[in-house]
């Protein structure tokens, strides 16, 4: 941001104050953070906006740690309202506490008041994130989040440097405003822009005043390890660099069986590892970040782009006069590269992370989509996008009833569940219908019968060490979107993913068991469904979620709750001496 204050200056000044000892290869560190969270004067687009951000900073800090750390944040709000950070893909081991899911595991910290997260970083290496976990903060508190390898080594050649690519948006309205109108099924609000690295990029201008771009430069040879992170609140990017290739090693903080492709598909909640070679003529290259989307009938969004620049050394600053090449985008309309995309990537095989569990103990099939409720008391009304409603999302056509004064977490630890939820969600939807019937969206009219729904607290128990598999069945109700599902607390295999109704009897035989990605967000395909697998090893509450903000704001959510094993080791501690109770100062929610 150019327009930081003398306040904010100093600010990242603290951030840049790590107090870690850095030791290669030796032992653990403890790596420790301030984050201030403050309000900030912003202009994009011939507007002054007030955006929240940490440290002065858009995106904001990146904490970088080696497997095996533990890190320390101590958070400061100096916002008018509560907020929780939360530590994106980070397993939280036995440490479900400091997993910072906003009514899930903490009460919001209220204004004016402090909270220290600890926790360890252990099993996983690469790119994970942060961001704030209330309302729709997150577009503007986020930040990277990088895991090192302890032993310094890459199963791939050391790049020269690594980058952080965060692919955001830029908001002008308000987002606790923007949070208040989508809980009332309005979804009709739109970014101004796509962000790369917090920059809107030189095809937007107003007045002709040209934003900034994001520069990448490089050195002719050298490779680059570009972390592409997605913090968008609504769409999932393309991304491509003229004249260049990638090869995609990791995603979600794990190795990946390395896969080169010319594009890039992260959608919200992804992180992605590519290696780019600068392998082209010195010169100057535009890098592209897009946004793509349902066509219609489903609702349509404007056209995001943020415009980049990869800068080799020795080129002029004019390109040598020539044209800067643009690399060739595809159609926004056209989601097939992201199904390909996703589908192509396995892990990278090893023994020790790749034992799939080969029995399952519980399965459930859970379809994801919207629905509708009636306004105010009524309980019947006119449907199919009519004003008597309130459009919501859904899973097994359960709305997620979010809790807003106490944390789902604490009410389990002290047994005092009652009235706040129950443990019915239910493991297959209450009807079955052909799920990708594009009759389904509006003007439908399909959709009348199957989109009334209800909102509730519902959560699902599994006892510890169970083998559970999930097959989430994206539909067409209402809305064609794919829908990136996220998992607090645990990387799950990812065992296959198909176009169309998941039908076991053909569908099983591609189930991937010696080398699935390993995954804290899987992108459910527009139109399909994806297969996961995962055994209950990390007890505690953990938030299950489609990352789109609108969906899981409207309900697409619910908690997992995985009880204690039999021994200390296996068991969820106490909260920490730190850990500050719901209610404890009046204030609990944003
Ligand atoms: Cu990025 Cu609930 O998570």
């Amino acid at each position: 941001m150019e327009k930081l204050s003398m306040v904010t200056s100093l600010l990242c000044a603290i951030t840049v104050a790590v107090l870690a000892v850095a030791v290669v290869g030796g032992e653990a560190a403890v790596v420790e953070h301030t984050f201030v969270v403050h309000e900030m004067n912003a202009t994009h687009l011939c507007n002054t906006t007030k955006i929240y951000v940490v440290n002065g900073q858009f995106p904001g800090p990146t904490v970088d740690v080696t497997e095996g750390d533990t890190v320390v944040v101590h958070v400061i709000n100096k916002l008018p309202f509560g907020l929780t950070i939360h530590w994106h893909g980070v397993r939280q081991m036995r440490s479900c506490w400091a997993d910072g899911a906003g009514f899930v595991t903490e009460c919001p910290i209220p204004p004016g008041n402090e909270h220290t997260y600890r926790f360890n970083v252990t099993g996983q290496v690469g790119t994970l994130w942060w961001h704030a976990h209330v309302t729709c903060l997150r577009a503007t508190i986020n930040g990277a989040f990088i895991v090192r390898p302890r032993d310094g080594k890459y199963p791939f050649p050391t790049p020269a440097k690594d980058v952080p690519i965060i692919i955001g948006e830029w908001w002008e309205l308000d987002l606790i405003e923007l949070d208040r109108r989508m809980m009332d099924g309005n979804f009709d609000d739109n970014p101004l822009s796509a962000t790369i690295n917090g920059k809107l990029g030189d095809l937007s201008n107003c007045s002709r005043m040209v934003e900034e771009s994001f520069i990448l430069d490089v050195k002719h040879g050298e490779s680059y390890l570009l972390r592409v992170i997605n913090t968008a609140l609504f769409s999932e990017y393309y991304f491509r660099v003229a004249g260049h290739t990638f090869t995609v090693v990791g995603a979600d903080g794990n190795y990946l069986t390395p896969f080169k492709t010319d594009m890039v598909t992260v959608a919200p909640g992804e992180a992605i590892d590519v290696i780019m070679v600068a392998d082209a003529p010195p010169a100057h290259y535009h890098m592209i970040a897009l946004a793509n989307q349902p066509p219609e009938p489903d609702p349509q969004i404007p056209v995001f782009t943020s415009r980049g620049l990869v800068r080799y050394a020795g080129a002029t600053a004019n390109n040598n006069g020539l044209p800067v090449p643009m690399p060739i985008m595809p159609n926004q309309h056209n989601t097939m590269p992201s199904y390909y995309f996703h589908a192509n990537l396995t892990g990278l095989a090893h023994p020790e992370r790749h034992r799939v569990p080969m029995h399952v103990d519980e399965r459930l099939f859970v379809t994801l989509g919207l629905g509708s409720i009636c306004r105010g008391q009524n309980t019947t009304c006119k449907r199919r996008r009519s004003p008597e409603t309130i459009v919501v999302a859904t899973m097994n056509n359960v709305s997620f009833a979010h809790p807003k004064t106490t944390a789902l977490l604490e009410r389990y630890y002290d047994g005092t569940s009652k009235g706040v939820y129950t443990e019915d969600f239910p493991i297959r939807p209450p009807r079955p219908f052909n799920y990708t019937n594009r009759d389904l969206i509006p003007p439908g009219p399909l959709e009348e019968a199957l989109e009334p729904t209800f909102k509730a607290t519902k959560l699902k128990r599994f006892k510890y060490n169970t083998s559970v598999e999930i097959i989430f069945q994206s539909t067409t109700l209402m809305q064609s979107d794919s829908n990136p599902m996220h998992l607090h607390g645990y990387d799950v295999f990812l065992l296959a993913q198909g176009l169309g109704n998941f039908n076991a009897k053909r569908d099983v035989r591609k189930f991937n068991y010696h080398n699935p990605q390993l995954r804290n967000t899987v992108q459910v395909p527009r139109g399909g469904w994806a297969a996961i697998r995962f055994v209950t090893d990390n007890p505690g509450m953990w938030y299950l979620h489609c990352h789109f903000e609108f969906h899981i704001i409207m309900g697409m959510a619910t908690a997992f709750i995985v009880e204690d094993g039999p021994t200390p080791e296996t068991s969820l501690p106490p909260p920490p001496p730190e850990f500050k109770r719901c209610g404890n100062n009046g204030l609990s929610q944003p």
